[in-house]
């Protein structure tokens, strides 16, 4: 029997070494993809930027990683931007954003000098503007719009919708009040516009169409109020193969069209070409990923189901709770054997809906062995919690066949070290 191998090592020798469960991650694979966004967008098209939305998966090497490979870092929250700081990632390479930022966490990043401040609603510009004041300085921003244009993917992860809890509607009384406030403001430099319109995306129609939208309106607004757009960002969205799905997308089927959509709707216009920008996270890290559990009890319900229990679940990885994601697993210390059994893979918390995989295609299994669940890289790790109260699991990183420890298995200790 053999085990499975990822990134050159040996799964199985790792599960042993860390313990389970246990997040691994690929920095060649992490490499590979910001390569191709190097190759296929920023070294491909003039006046590009890229920035890696840190919330699919953030840990202070991994915004080593990001800022060694020379993209810029997306972050929504103080927290983001606090571990961007502890690695001295460079500010003026971040950009912030947030349907909801507090004062404390607009001055963090004005005091800090971040890059831009994506502002999502027009009460915002108050805030961003006392904090510039108070810092004595011009912040520069894009607005973030809400195109309204619809996108394939689960509900959850649509943002771009007419009714989104993200960005400024896109409609005239909404952008010509944010125009005015803006001509208040001393502070305060608009450099542009913005739109996510959704994640997890295999067709690139919805991105052009929303740039279709935004480049009118940037011909509005400039006809309106003599303001010209200096930078386009387009956020991300690109999907990646989970099971079922197709297989994930080479960077430039949405990039070269959405560089070919701007040029020719600016030209169309008669308005300067932009700045594009793009904002990836999923795309880049969700396959470099992988998290090992441990099997353990195994439940035939005869005629109905077998349950075979591990010891992970909703806590590591809510995203088949949260969104009914689907994922691909092998046995990992049983690579080579084809399956021969059908399993429905449970989580360990005390919930009916902690269910990782249903019907999964297994050979015989039995308590210890382990398990591999696939493509975990993105919004794993990032959206893990401690509900019951279970330990956040290791994250190790690996290198041209060498493992790392990056983020430290939680101890029972660490869950109740804050409470008084
Ligand atoms: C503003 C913004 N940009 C970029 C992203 C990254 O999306 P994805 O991981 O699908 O590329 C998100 C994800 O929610 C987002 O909200």
């Amino acid at each position: 029997m053999s085990n499975l191998i990822f990134a050159g090592m040996d799964t199985v020798e790792l599960a042993k070494k860390y313990g389970t469960p246990l997040y691994l991650m690929s920095e060649d694979l992490i490499n590979d993809r910001c390569k191709e966004i190097r190759d296929d967008f920023l070294n491909k098209h003039p006046n590009t930027e890229a920035f890696y939305a840190s919330k699919a998966f953030l840990t202070k090497e991994m915004a080593r990683i990001i800022k060694r490979e020379g993209l810029g870092m997306d972050v929504v929250s103080g927290g983001e931007l606090y571990t961007a700081l502890e690695v001295d990632f460079p500010m003026d390479r971040v950009i912030f954003h947030g349907n909801n930022k507090s004062i404390e966490e607009i001055e963090m990043a004005v005091k800090n000098d971040v890059g831009r401040i994506i502002v999502d609603n027009i009460g915002e510009l108050d805030l961003v503007e006392s904090a510039g004041y108070k810092y004595k300085k011009i912040v520069k921003i894009l607005f973030r719009i809400s195109p309204g244009v619809d996108s394939d993917t689960h509900k959850y992860i649509q943002t771009g919708q007419v009714d989104s809890k993200f960005g400024i509607p896109l409609n005239k009384k909404s952008i010509e009040k944010g125009m005015e406030k803006l001509s208040e403001m001393k502070n305060i430099q608009l450099l542009g516009f913005h739109s996510h319109i959704g994640s997890q995306l295999f067709d690139n129609q919805s991105h052009l169409k929303s740039i279709q939208i935004i480049v009118k309106l940037m011909k509005d607004v400039k006809d309106k109020f003599g303001f010209v757009t200096k930078e386009l960002n387009t956020g991300g969205g690109y999907g990646i193969r989970y099971a079922g799905d197709e297989n994930r997308r080479p960077l430039a089927y949405f990039t070269d069209e959405i560089v070919k959509e701007v040029e020719k709707s600016t030209k169309e216009y008669g308005l300067e070409r932009p700045t594009i920008t793009i904002e990836p996270g999923r795309w880049i890290v969700a396959e470099a990923g992988i998290t090992l559990y441990t099997i353990g009890s195994i439940k035939e319900i005869e005629g109905v189901r077998t349950y075979v229990s591990v010891d992970g679940g909703m806590a590591d990885n809510p995203r088949p709770s949260l969104y009914q994601a689907e994922y691909e697993a092998i046995v990992a210390n049983k690579a080579d054997k084809s399956p021969t059994e059908v399993a429905t893979i449970a989580g360990k918390c005390c919930e009916s809906g902690d269910i990782l995989i249903w019907d999964l295609k297994i050979p015989q299994v039995e308590a210890g062995d382990i398990l591999a669940v696939l493509a975990t890289g993105a919004y794993n790790y990032s959206m893990a919690s401690n509900y019951n109260k279970l330990p956040r699991p290791a994250v190790v990183m690996i290198r041209d066949g060498q493992d790392r420890l990056i983020v430290r298995r939680e101890t029972y200790a660490d869950l109740v070290k804050n409470q008084i």
